[in-house]
């Protein structure tokens, strides 16, 4: 992409309604835009970091054998009636009336409607195990939305649905999920705790969720230490194989949110190793048994020939509250710095000469050759000074930056920047294509 020919409207100035620094980036980035209070435009930078993300998310719910689908944004309350849901709701949920006077609303999670799809469509335990997910767009009409997309009213969040005859079944989809947040969160880059949630009337363990330390979060935390070291499971995960010993090794040592603390228990973990700290929660995942599938009739056939509510779970992530966690974890004083697999551009190529033939050139070249091999560039083919181009590079983040000038072309070299380190190498132009698209 040529930045001439792009959008990027990024600010000089700290926008002053920005209280924490992955609001103030995003905006200063040109990432998101303000439309309405808790709710964004993703503008095109934005909207490639959120592509990204969704699709670290999809890969691993699909390795997890999750199953893809897509429900719509508006629902029917009478669906929400059968539940029992639609008054307990209460304002934050957006209710809309049709033309015909028929009620509506913008679905602020999915149980209702998933659960109504099973039940026309599945009546045996052989259809089962089924877990259903989709990425969509949720609508809450928070009362306080705020840190820009951290709490929005308007947001994206992936949600599945476990489908199983029994409660063993729904535990091993339960952990199944389980392992999957633990990759999806560390393909991030970043180091998600599970940790011990409220399971509300429901009881038992079977709720945790999960959070990213950050000092601006909205959740206080407590943990063992050893939490945070603690490494994801390897892609070549067994989700058909049991996987209870993998979720007991994460979830013997203590960690809950406020909610759920328990000073007593904490105070028996050695000093040195206790944690308090504040998170961002990042996901949820969650066992309710039958409580939508008993109210809605969404019941299969056993072996035994007998009917059952089908035992339930939902699981969710907050994709584009995961834009804002990111930054607050991947930044300095002079902005973003993407992880590389999230990254919107994975090279940004600056001209230091914009309009000088040879540099023209040279950046021309390396711009079609980086393309050709896979690698996605922006190149910075304005007539800005060099200063501004190097400072918005660094406020966007972009992990490389190749920085091509008059000076190094005479010596037959150009500069290779790594945004997180800092550290920058001279090199040919060979070099530097081959490092990149290695
Ligand atoms: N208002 C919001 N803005 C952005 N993300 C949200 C918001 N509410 C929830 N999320 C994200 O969606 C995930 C699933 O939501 P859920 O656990 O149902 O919400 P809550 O914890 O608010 O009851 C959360 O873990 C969080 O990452
Ligand atoms: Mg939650």
């Amino acid at each position: 992409m040529r930045l001439s020919r792009y959008f990027l409207p990024t600010l000089k100035e700290n926008p002053a309604e920005a209280q924490i620094v992955s609001h103030r980036l995003m905006l200063r980035a040109g990432l998101v835009r303000q439309s309405a209070a808790g709710i964004y435009s993703w503008l095109p930078l934005g909207l490639a970091v959120l592509k990204n993300i969704e699709q670290i998310i999809r890969e691993e719910q699909n390795r997890a054998g999750a199953v893809e689908l897509l429900m719509p944004t508006i629902q029917s309350a009478d669906l929400w009636r059968e539940s029992n849901r639609y008054d307990d709701y209460g304002k934050e949920m957006l209710r809309i009336t049709d033309r015909h006077d028929r009620e509506l609303l913008f679905g602020p999670t999915n149980e209702e409607l998933v659960t109504d799809i099973f039940r026309s469509a599945i009546k045996s335990y052989k259809d089962l195990p089924l877990n259903l997910y989709h990425i969509q767009w949720k609508f809450r009409d928070e009362i306080r939305p705020r840190f820009g997309v951290m709490r929005g009213r308007e947001f994206l969040m992936k949600d599945a649905y476990s489908f199983d005859i029994d409660k063993e079944g729904a535990r091993q989809a339960y952990n199944k999920m389980f392992i999957a947040y633990l990759r999806t969160f560390a393909c991030m880059g970043l180091k998600a705790i599970p940790m011990a949630a409220d399971t509300g009337p429901i009881g038992g363990d079977m709720s945790h969720e999960f959070i990213v330390l950050a000092e601006t979060g909205e959740s206080e935390v407590f943990c063992h230490r050893d939490l945070v070291a603690m490494d994801p499971p390897g892609a070549d995960v067994d989700y058909e194989a049991d996987l209870q010993p993998m979720i007991d090794d994460r979830t013997r040592l203590y960690a809950a949110t406020d909610e759920l603390h328990d000073e007593k228990q904490f105070l028996q973990i050695p000093e040195a190793d206790r944690l308090t700290a504040r998170g961002i929660e990042v996901g949820h995942i969650f066992y309710f048994g039958t409580k939508y599938s008993k109210a809605m009739n969404a019941v299969v056939t056993g072996a035994d020939g007998k009917d059952v509510p089908v035992e339930m779970g939902s699981y969710g992530i907050g994709v584009s509250r995961l834009v804002g966690g990111i930054i607050e974890a991947s930044h300095d004083d002079d902005g973003i710095i993407w992880p590389d697999s999230v990254a919107p551009f994975a090279v940004g190529l600056i001209n230091l000469k914009t309009g000088d033939a040879e540099t023209d050139q040279a950046c021309e070249s390396v711009y079609a050759r980086l393309t050709a091999r896979g690698v996605s560039v922006l190149y910075d083919d304005t007539q800005e000074r060099a200063g501004a181009k190097f400072s918005q590079m660094d406020l966007i983040g972009l992990p490389w930056q190749l920085i091509v000038g008059p000076r190094g072309l005479k010596a037959g070299v150009v500069e290779l920047k790594r945004r997180q380190s800092g550290e920058r190498e001279e090199m040919s132009i060979d070099a530097a294509i081959n490092k990149l698209a290695g």
